[in-house]
């Protein structure tokens, strides 16, 4: 299966700066052999859909509104995103969970949106620090990622699965190969009861991934490539998590 390295700029960029990076990423990139995507604000998805035009680097949004569309105000639909040519949307991130309320029926009816729209959902799971310590991990990832097999039942075998502890996430402080490892291993049986296809589904790791750690990480069996936040926005680091 080939690797999915993902940059998620969160809020952060300017049409200036996003040009900037964008053209250095594509000038440094050369004959890539994994799957490669940014996750741009909104409003810079045209902006961003024009200059990775023709270029091995897809497009993804940050979110995706639970809703077809009509009266939700501030929400963005599937199908405009569409429009935009994105390819993949990042459903559930801890941020959205945390200060937005997203529950996890929510995140579960969003991927379910994304993918009637044909857009790849990258499905965010993940444990807080107090629940890791309470050794709850397992307990709340799989409960995060069986909302989502309930909703989407054998359309499962279609989404990316994302595995972002959130103590982890720009903290500096990233999980060991070895926890993450056994996170998604555990994913994977999950995904496997599920769907006789799981074994094709990308599960990547996230939290403070840089260029100095994403070789160890992404040597391990189960994680498939790399949801990345700061380091994305530095066009070096996110060419050599790439290479
Ligand atoms: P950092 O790489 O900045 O820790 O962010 C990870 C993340 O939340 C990606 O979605």
């Amino acid at each position: 299966m080939k690797k999915l390295i993902a940059g998620n700029w969160k809020m952060n960029g300017s049409l200036a700066a996003n040009e900037k990076l964008i053209k250095e990423i594509l000038a440094g990139l050369g004959q890539a052999a994994c799957q490669i995507a940014v996750g741009v604000p909104s409003v810079y998805l045209a902006q961003c859909q024009g200059l990775l035009a023709g270029s091995a680097v897809d497009l993804g949004s940050q979110d995706i509104s639970a809703h077809e569309g009509g009266a939700y105000t501030g929400e963005i639909a599937g199908a405009m995103l569409k429009e935009f040519g994105v390819r993949y949307a990042i459903v559930g991130h801890s941020e959205r969970r945390q200060y937005h309320g997203e529950t996890d029926e929510v995140v579960a009816t969003k991927a379910q949106r994304a993918l009637g729209c044909g857009i790849t959902p990258i499905v965010c799971v993940g444990e807080t620090l107090a629940e890791r310590e309470a050794g709850r991990t397992e307990e709340v990832v799989k409960r995060q990622l069986a909302a989502v097999i309930h909703t989407n039942g054998h359309c499962i075998s279609e989404i990316v699965v994302a595995y972002e502890p959130v103590w982890a996430i720009g903290t500096g402080k990233t999980a060991s190969p070895e926890q993450a490892q056994q996170v998604h291993a555990v994913l994977r049986a999950q995904l496997k009861a599920a769907s006789a296809h799981a074994d094709r589904i990308q599960l990547l790791y996230g939290g403070s991934m840089n260029a100095a750690n994403a070789a160890s990480l992404l040597a391990q069996p189960d994680i498939d490539g790399g949801l990345i936040g700061g380091a994305a926005l530095k066009a070096q680091d996110f060419l050599t998590i790439i290479a």
